[in-house]
C-alpha cells in the first residue's frame, strides 16, 4: 500500500460563525468526512482541515446586537459548531478559526504577494453609506424598490421577484436595514484584485494541466460549464477591501482598510493546515509550495463556486502557491422537495436533529442520495425512515442478529475453521465487489456504493434463508453445519461493515467490539477471520418510527416560533453596548446650524411596505404639523407614541421618500432595530422650544 500512498489535504467550506450548523450544511461535511474516512481506510495519508469563517459585517453586527465582542461571539460559535460536528462524527484533523494569528499573517502576506505581482489596483468607487450607523453598507443591508419590476422591499443586489441583478445604487428609495435611514452615496478608495488578467491561467488550470493524469480535470463538467459562462461574460476585477468599521484583518499599509472576508476565508484553509502542521511536526510548505507532492481537494456547495474556481486558484497562483487539484461541488439540500423553511419547521439545526434521532442515520441517508454531481439532494422524511428501517436495520444489521445467537449459545462464540465451497463462494462474491465499491467512494458516487452494498446484503440474506440455521439447529447431526452457516454469516457481515464504515463509523466501531477485532481497514474485506472467537452480540441499531421524525419537525417549528416571539427581550441586554468613537471636534457656530425643537407626537402610524418605518406627525408649536418618517417601528408600537414629547431636527432639508416627503428627523439613540430609544425632554418643555 505504501508504494502508492497518497498524501491528500482535504477541506470543507468554512461555515459562517454567525449561525448554527444545520442539516443543509451537513450535506457537505458528511460528504467530505465519508471521503476522508474512506481514504484513510485505504491507507492513504489524508488530512482534513476546516475552520469557522469569522470575519465580516454580519458577525460584527450580531455581536453588537448581543452586546458582546465579536471575539466572544465567534468563540461561542466555534464551540457549538465543533460539538455539532462531533455529534455527526465529522472528524477533522484540525477545526480552526479564520480569526487566528496564522491566518492574519498568511492573509496579509497573500495581499503583499498579489501587490508585488502588480495585481492590486486602487480605485475610488461610490457606495451607499449609512449616515446614522456611520458605515458603508454591504448590498444585503440595503433594501428598496426593484428598478426593473418595482417590487418593494428588495435587497441591494438582486430582486427576488423578477430575478434582476443590479447594484444597490440602482434601487429606488433605498433604506438601510440597519438604521432605517436613507443611505447616502459616498466615495472611498477600494483595492481590487485584477482577476481580468487571469483568464489564460484559469483556462489552463481548468484543463487539468496542473494535475496528474489520474486526477484529470479539477471540476465536474457542469461546474466547468459555469466557468465557461463566466469567461464569456468577461472576468471582472474583484473588490477585496472594505472600510472600517469592519471585523477582519487590516490591509498592510492602508489605514482604515480591511481585507474583505472572502479574501481571508479561503486562506483560512491554509491557516488551519499551518496550525495542524506546526502542532504535529509536519511540513506546511510541502502542502502549499508549487512543487508539492500532496493533492489538494476542496469540497464546496454550488453557491460558492465563483469564489473557489476563479478567485481562489487565481490568487494562489499569482501569489506563488500551488493550486487545487479538485473542487468537489455539490448541490443544495431540499426537505420533502422544498427549500428548507423556518415556517415549515424544516430549517433544522444539526443539534436539534441529533437530540431526536441517531446522527448516523442522516449520514446513511445522505450517502444513499449523493452521486457526486451538483444536483440538489432531497431529504424526504418518509423515505428516510423507510430506507433506514428496511436497508440499514432490516438488511444489514439483521445478518448479525440472525447468526450471533447460535454462535454464542452453542459454540461459545467460536467461528469454525473449515467452510464449505458454497460458503466460500458467497464470501467471494462479497469480496469481489471491493474495488468496484472503492471506485464509487473515490468518485464520490456514494449512492452507487450504497446500492451495491445493499445488493450484497440481499445476497447474504438469501444465503441465510437458503440454509436456515434455525431449522438446522433442530437436527443434532447438523451441528457443524449450523456453525458453518453462522460463521459464514458473520464473515459476510464483517465484509459489509468494511464497506459501510466510511459512512457509519460509530456503528462500525460497535461491530468491531462485538466481533472483537482491530479497527477495520479496506483490505480486511479480503481476509477472513477464520479461527476466531467473537464477543457477545449487543444490540447494534434500532428502527425509527415516522412519528419520531414528525415530532422532531414539530418541536423545531414551535421552538422557532417561540424564539421569534421572545427575541424583543434583547432590550435588557443592550446595556453592554460598545461605545462608538467620538466624532471630530466642531465649533459652537457649527452646532448652532442645527435647529433642534421640542416636538409633540400627534400621530404615529405604520407605513405599508416598510417594516422599519413609522410615519409621525409632529407639532412644533407653529400650527403646521410636520411629517417625519422615522426608522423606529421595531422599537415602538405606534399606539404608544401620540402625546409624547421628543426632540426633532427642524431645519433638515426635506427628503422625498417612496412613501412621501420627510420633513425632519427625530432624535434617538441605540444600535437600531428593537434597540432604539427616542429622546424625551423633562417635564415642562413645550412644543416649539429650541434645544440649545
Ligand atoms: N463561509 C462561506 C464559505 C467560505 S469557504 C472559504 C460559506 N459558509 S456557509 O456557512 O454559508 O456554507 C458552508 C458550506 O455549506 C458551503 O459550501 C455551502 O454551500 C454549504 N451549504 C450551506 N447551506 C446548504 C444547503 N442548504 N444545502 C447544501 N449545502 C449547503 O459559504
Ligand atoms: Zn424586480
Amino acid at each position: 500500500m505504501t508504494a502508492q500512498q497518497r498524501k491528500v489535504l482535504v477541506t470543507s467550506a468554512l461555515p459562517y460563525a454567525n449561525g448554527p450548523i444545520h442539516i443543509g450544511h451537513l450535506v457537505e461535511y458528511i460528504q467530505t468526512d465519508i471521503w476522508v474516512r474512506f481514504q484513510k481506510m485505504r491507507g492513504h495519508d489524508c488530512v482534513y482541515v476546516c475552520a469557522d469563517d469569522t470575519h465580516g459585517t454580519p458577525v460584527m453586527l450580531r455581536a453588537e446586537q448581543e452586546g458582546i465582542t465579536p471575539e466572544a461571539l465567534i468563540e461561542r460559535m466555534h464551540a457549538e459548531h465543533l460539538a455539532d460536528f462531533n455529534a455527526f462524527h465529522v472528524a477533522f484533523e484540525n477545526y480552526y478559526s479564520t480569526n487566528s494569528e496564522e491566518n492574519r499573517v498568511l492573509s496579509q502576506d497573500m495581499y503583499r504577494r498579489l501587490d508585488a505581482a502588480g495585481l492590486i489596483d486602487k480605485r475610488v468607487i461610490e457606495q451607499f453609506y449609512d449616515p446614522a450607523k456611520e458605515m458603508f453598507l454591504p448590498d444585503r443591508y440595503i433594501k428598496g424598490e426593484c428598478p426593473r419590476c418595482h417590487t418593494q422591499d428588495q435587497y441591494g443586489d438582486s430582486c427576488e421577484n423578477c430575478g434582476a441583478t443590479y447594484s444597490p445604487t440602482d434601487l429606488i428609495d433605498p433604506v438601510s436595514i440597519i438604521s432605517g435611514t436613507t443611505p447616502v452615496k459616498k466615495e472611498s478608495e477600494h483595492h481590487f484584485f485584477k482577476l481580468s488578467g487571469c483568464e489564460a491561467f484559469l483556462r489552463d488550470w481548468l484543463t487539468g494541466k496542473h494535475n496528474t493524469a489520474e486526477q484529470g480535470a479539477p471540476l465536474q463538467a457542469e461546474a466547468a460549464n459555469k466557468l465557461e459562462e463566466w469567461f464569456a461574460a468577461g472576468l471582472r476585477d474583484w473588490d477585496i477591501s472594505r472600510d472600517a468599521p469592519y471585523f477582519g484583518f487590516e490591509i498592510p499599509d492602508a489605514p482604515g482598510k480591511y481585507l474583505y472576508v472572502w479574501l481571508d476565508a479561503p486562506v483560512g484553509y491554509m491557516a488551519s493546515c499551518k496550525h495542524y502542521c506546526d502542532a504535529s511536526g509536519r511540513d506546511f510548505d510541502a502542502y502549499w509550495n508549487t512543487d508539492s507532492d500532496a493533492e489538494l481537494y476542496h469540497f464546496i456547495g454550488k453557491d460558492i463556486l465563483y469564489f473557489h474556481a476563479l478567485f481562489w486558484p487565481a490568487t494562489l497562483h499569482a501569489a506563488g502557491y500551488r493550486t487545487p487539484d479538485r473542487l468537489c461541488v455539490h448541490g443544495f439540500l431540499t426537505v420533502n422537495g422544498q427549500k428548507m423553511s423556518k415556517s415549515r419547521g424544516t430549517f433544522i439545526a444539526a443539534a436539534h436533529f441529533a437530540r431526536y434521532l441517531d446522527a448516523e442515520y442522516l449520514r446513511y441517508y445522505y450517502a444513499a442520495k449523493l452521486n457526486g454531481s451538483m444536483e440538489d439532494i432531497d431529504l424526504n422524511l418518509e423515505d428516510f425512515v423507510a430506507r433506514v428501517n428496511s436497508n440499514l436495520v432490516g438488511k444489514y444489521v439483521n445478518i448479525a442478529s440472525r447468526a450471533a445467537g447460535f454462535l454464542s449459545k452453542r459454540f461459545a462464540g467460536h467461528l469454525c475453521r473449515g467452510l464449505s465451497d458454497i460458503d466460500r463462494e458467497v464470501i467471494a462474491a462479497l469480496q469481489d465487489a471491493s474495488e468496484t465499491i472503492a471506485e464509487h467512494f473515490e468518485q464520490r458516487q456514494y449512492s452507487e456504493a450504497v446500492r451495491l452494498i445493499m445488493a450484497l446484503a440481499d445476497r447474504a440474506n438469501e444465503y441465510i434463508n437458503e440454509y436456515k440455521p434455525w431449522e438446522l439447529a433442530k437436527d443434532p447431526d447438523q451441528n457443524e453445519r449450523v456453525q458453518q452457516v453462522c460463521s459464514t454469516s458473520i464473515e459476510l457481515f464483517r465484509i459489509l461493515t468494511v464497506y459501510l464504515k466510511p459512512i457509519l463509523p460509530a456503528l462500525a466501531q460497535k461491530v468491531e467490539t462485538f466481533l472483537d477485532i482491530a479497527p477495520l481497514t479496506w483490505t480486511d474485506a479480503k481476509v477472513l477471520l477464520g479461527d476466531h472467537t467473537i464477543g457477545k452480540y449487543e444490540h447494534l441499531a434500532k428502527r425509527i418510527d415516522l412519528k419520531q421524525v414528525e415530532k422532531m419537525v414539530d418541536d423545531n417549528l414551535s421552538e422557532q416560533e417561540q424564539a421569534a416571539a421572545t427575541s424583543p427581550a434583547r432590550h435588557g441586554e443592550a446595556q453592554q453596548h460598545t461605545v462608538a468613537p467620538i466624532a471630530d471636534t466642531i465649533g459652537i457656530e457649527e452646532f448652532a446650524k442645527v435647529d433642534l425643537r421640542i416636538a409633540r407626537i400627534l400621530k404615529a402610524e405604520s407605513v405599508e411596505g416598510a417594516d422599519k418605518l413609522l410615519r409621525l406627525e409632529l407639532d412644533i408649536g407653529d400650527g403646521e404639523p410636520r411629517t417625519v418618517f422615522a426608522g423606529i417601528k421595531q422599537a415602538y408600537a405606534p399606539e404608544d407614541l401620540p402625546g409624547r414629547l421628543t426632540v426633532m431636527v427642524a431645519n433638515l432639508a426635506p427628503r422625498k421618500m417612496r412613501f412621501g416627503v420627510s420633513e425632519g428627523m427625530v432624535l434617538a439613540a441605540g444600535p437600531g432595530g428593537e434597540d432604539l430609544w427616542i429622546l424625551n425632554p423633562d417635564d415642562g418643555a413645550q412644543p416649539g422650544m429650541r434645544v440649545k
